[in-house]
Parts: structure tokens; C-alpha cells; sequence
């Protein structure tokens, strides 16, 4: 809905975005050059929770401060007004009622950054606002589950017309990194982050299940949102519920059954990846319930072998004027199940308007195997798609 009003400034761009043209590149893009891969780093859950981020964060101060302040600005203000109200109140009222403790970690990275602990929270909040993505789940002919994304995220922030860029879209690319968790003295999942956000939008647990997060929008303008901040605090924001599962269940089975069950402050999209060949699913939120249910294994759409999902309802058309689910359909089905590998699946995310001005990252995943690989992504290949 809000993606209307810029469909005057991009009209060039719809003729691409309209149409359902896969626009893979015939060579091969894989693997991407190595400088392109995120760094790595380690977060320890067995330290206590004010430390855990602290030498991730406070090196990258200024970025992050330099970005969390621009995503205040992205909040309706109808929104914007109830959250600073809430703030006002105390933030620590709010911290104590993120789960587990998500608060702390947040407390932690204001303490080692210097940023307001309020403009964090926000930060944390945002993914739930807005978010372009596409997500999918295919398996191949040998019955291997592949699970991979693109992360969109900017939309409305500083469109740069000399660079054609968007602000919010390039001031995230420095905060990127792969993260290996670390639990009871081991790894115990992998997940890509933008430093200074606690939630998990992107994660794999070997041999267990693998999740991505897709944003949803629907007709409740944030009812759920403004009553967690009016102090209703029973709905639970999507990017903290996906951790709470990757870090609690141990099977794909707990999984869909646990993304499922939560009480939300909003809706979402939940893509959840597993080890089986009918380990797929994508989840359809709303905040209070799961309304629908598209998997490998009831196969609802009859495409054989993938299940995929972008930012709008799976069962209907997307809107002419942001269609990327039809061109990454085409290019699955040109692909095919024999050919699903990870070469295959980053030239497909690499392809307009897969690709667009939003993109900030690829993550490839295999559960079975524990192969778990990202890379930074940014369309250069002028006209881009604006999203
Ligand atoms: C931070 O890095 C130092 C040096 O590499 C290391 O000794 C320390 O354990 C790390 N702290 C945390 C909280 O990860
Ligand atoms: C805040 O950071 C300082 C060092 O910058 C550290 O000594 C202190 O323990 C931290 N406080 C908390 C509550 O983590
Ligand atoms: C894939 O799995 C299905 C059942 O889950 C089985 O019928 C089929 O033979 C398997 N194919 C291969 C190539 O292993
Ligand atoms: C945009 O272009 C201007 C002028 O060419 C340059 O100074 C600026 O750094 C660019 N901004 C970004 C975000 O790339
Ligand atoms: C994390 O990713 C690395 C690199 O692909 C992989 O070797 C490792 O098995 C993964 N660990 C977990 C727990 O998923
Ligand atoms: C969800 O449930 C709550 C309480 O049962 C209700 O107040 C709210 O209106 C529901 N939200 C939606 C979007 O249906």
C-alpha cells in the first residue's frame, strides 16, 4: 500500500517489475568474489547478556548510531508518536518485557556504543515495519534441501537520485557480518546479522532447521505493535520469536509447529528449511494466528519442488506493481529440481528484481549439510529496480 506512492517516481522501472521474465545471467556468478563474503564473528550465550555484543558493536559505533537515528524516521507518525511516548515512560520498562534476555543484550550495546538505548529499541523494532525480501525452499533430485534469501530493507530512506541508492539501504551494507552462536561451549547455530539488531532474520542450525523472516503487510496498521507499546506486552515481535525457536526446539517438526503457536505483534511471513526432502515451509502470520501453510509437502501451489515467498500473500497474485515472485518462479522452473545447488539459487537471487536497489544480502543454507555462506549483494547493473 505504501509502495503506491512511489510508483510515480519509478515509472521506468515497472515495465521490469510488471512483467514475469527470469533475468539470470547465463554464466555462472557462483561462487561470488571472495571480498564480497560477510566477515564472521563469535557470540557467546554463556557470557552474561550485557557482554555478548560488546566486541562486535563498539567498533562499529558510528554506523550503527549513524543508521539507527534515520530508522526512527521510518516509523509512521501515527506510530512513532505512541512509541516515543512509551520511551518517555522508561525503557527499561520495555526492555524487561522483550523475552529472555533480549533487554540485557540491548542494554549491553547502548553501554558499549554510546547510542541511546531508545533509538535501539526502535532499531530492534524496525524489521516488523518494513522489509523487502525473497526467501525459498527447493530440494533436488537427490532429494537435498536447500534453503536461500535476499534481505530488502530501505524502502522510503534518502532516495539518493545522483547515486541512485537509497540512504537507509547503503548505511546498513557496513553492518553486516555472519555470526556463529556459541551455547554450552559449542556452535550451536549460524546466523547473518546487522550489528546492533538482536533478533534473528536469517539462521541455521546443522541437522536441525533453518529460518528467514519475510515482512507481511496487512490491514491492521500495527494494531498489535501500538498495544505492546501502550503495555499489552502478550504479542511477541517476529524476529525475537525466530530466535527464541532456533534456540529452543531441535527439530524442523518443533519448529513449524512452534512458529505457529506464538502470539505476534504484527504479521509475518516464517520460511523454515529442514534436513528432510519435504522439509519446507512458508508460514503465513497473521497476530494471532497461522493462516496459511504452503510446504514441500503438501506441495499447495503444485510446483514440484519449491516453495517461495516475497512480500505478499502466496495464494493470490502480487500486485502488478512489485511482482518479484513471478520472474523467481520463472527462474526456478527454468533451473529446475535437478540443478537446485547453491550456484544455481545466487544466480537466480542475483537476477532483477530479485536483485534491486534494497538488497543488502544473499544467504545460501544446506541444514543437512552445514553449509552456510553470505555474501553482500547491491545491484549495480543499471536500470535497477528501485525494490
Ligand atoms: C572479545 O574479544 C577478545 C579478544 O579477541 C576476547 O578475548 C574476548 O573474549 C571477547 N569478548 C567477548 C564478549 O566475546
Ligand atoms: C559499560 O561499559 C563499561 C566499559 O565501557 C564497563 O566497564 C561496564 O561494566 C559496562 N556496564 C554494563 C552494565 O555492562
Ligand atoms: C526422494 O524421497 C522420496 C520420498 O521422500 C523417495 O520416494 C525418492 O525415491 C527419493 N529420491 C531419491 C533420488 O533419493
Ligand atoms: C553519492 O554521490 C556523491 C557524489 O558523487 C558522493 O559524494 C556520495 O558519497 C555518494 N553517496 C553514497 C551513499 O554513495
Ligand atoms: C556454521 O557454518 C559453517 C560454515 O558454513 C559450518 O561449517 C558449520 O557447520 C555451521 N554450524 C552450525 C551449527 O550450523
Ligand atoms: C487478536 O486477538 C486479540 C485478543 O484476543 C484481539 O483483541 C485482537 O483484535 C485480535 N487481532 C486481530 C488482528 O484479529
Amino acid at each position: 500500500m505504501m509502495k503506491l506512492l512511489l510508483v510515480a517516481l519509478a515509472l521506468p522501472a515497472l515495465a521490469l517489475a510488471a512483467d514475469t521474465k527470469c533475468n539470470m545471467a547465463s554464466e555462472s556468478l557462483y561462487p561470488p568474489k571472495p571480498e564480497t563474503a560477510l566477515p564472521w564473528h563469535d557470540i557467546n550465550l554463556d557470557l552474561p547478556a550485557q557482554e555478548r555484543w560488546v566486541n562486535v558493536t563498539k567498533p562499529l559505533a558510528p554506523q550503527i548510531s549513524d543508521m539507527v537515528y534515520q530508522v526512527i524516521d521510518l516509523l509512521p507518525s501515527y506510530l512513532r508518536e505512541k512509541v516515543m511516548a512509551a520511551l518517555d515512560q522508561g525503557a527499561d520498562k520495555i526492555l524487561d518485557a522483550f523475552p529472555e534476555d533480549f533487554g540485557d543484550e540491548i542494554r549491553g550495546i547502548a553501554n558499549a556504543t554510546g547510542i541511546d538505548v531508545g533509538a535501539l529499541i526502535v532499531y530492534n523494532i524496525a524489521y516488523e515495519i518494513e522489509g523487502g525480501c525473497t526467501s525459498l525452499v527447493a530440494r533436488d533430485g537427490q532429494n537435498r534441501t536447500f534453503h536461500a534469501r535476499n534481505l530488502d530493507f530501505g524502502l522510503f530512506f534518502g532516495w539518493d537520485k545522483a547515486n541512485e541508492t537509497w540512504a537507509l539501504t547503503e548505511k546498513l551494507r557496513p553492518l553486516l557480518f555472519n555470526a556463529r552462536i556459541w551455547k554450552g561451549g559449542k556452535v550451536m547455530y549460524n546466523a547473518t546479522y546487522f550489528a546492533g539488531y538482536v533478533g534473528l532474520l536469517t539462521g541455521m542450525k546443522t541437522g536441525g532447521f533453518s529460518i528467514t523472516v519475510d515482512t507481511r503487510y496487512d490491514n491492521t496498521f500495527w494494531k498489535g505493535l501500538i498495544e505492546f507499546f501502550e503495555g499489552d506486552t502478550s504479542g511477541h515481535f517476529v524476529g525475537f520469536t525466530t530466535r527464541q525457536v532456533m534456540e529452543s526446539q531441535a527439530t524442523y517438526a518443533e519448529a513449524l509447529q512452534a512458529l505457529q503457536s506464538y502470539k505476534m505483534v504484527g504479521p509475518s511471513y516464517m520460511i523454515l528449511g529442514g534436513v528432510q526432502p519435504n522439509e519446507g515451509a512458508i508460514i503465513t502470520r497473521s497476530m494471532n494466528e497461522s493462516l496459511h501453510l504452503w510446504t514441500l509437502e503438501n506441495d499447495a501451489h503444485n510446483t514440484g519442488f519449491y516453495v517461495i515467498e516475497t512480500n505478499y500473500d502466496n495464494w493470490v497474485d502480487p500486485p502488478f506493481y512489485d511482482n518479484r515472485r513471478g520472474p523467481a518462479e520463472t527462474c526456478l522452473q527454468q533451473i529446475g529440481t535437478d540443478n537446485v545447488e547453491f550456484d544455481s539459487l545466487f544466480n537466480m537471487l542475483s537476477a532483477q528484481p530479485n536483485l534491486n536497489l534494497l538488497t543488502t544480502y544473499t544467504t545460501l543454507m544446506n541444514v543437512a549439510e552445514g553449509r552456510f555462506e553470505a555474501y553482500h549483494q547491491k545491484c549495480t547493473t543499471h536500470p535497477c529496480t528501485p525494490w
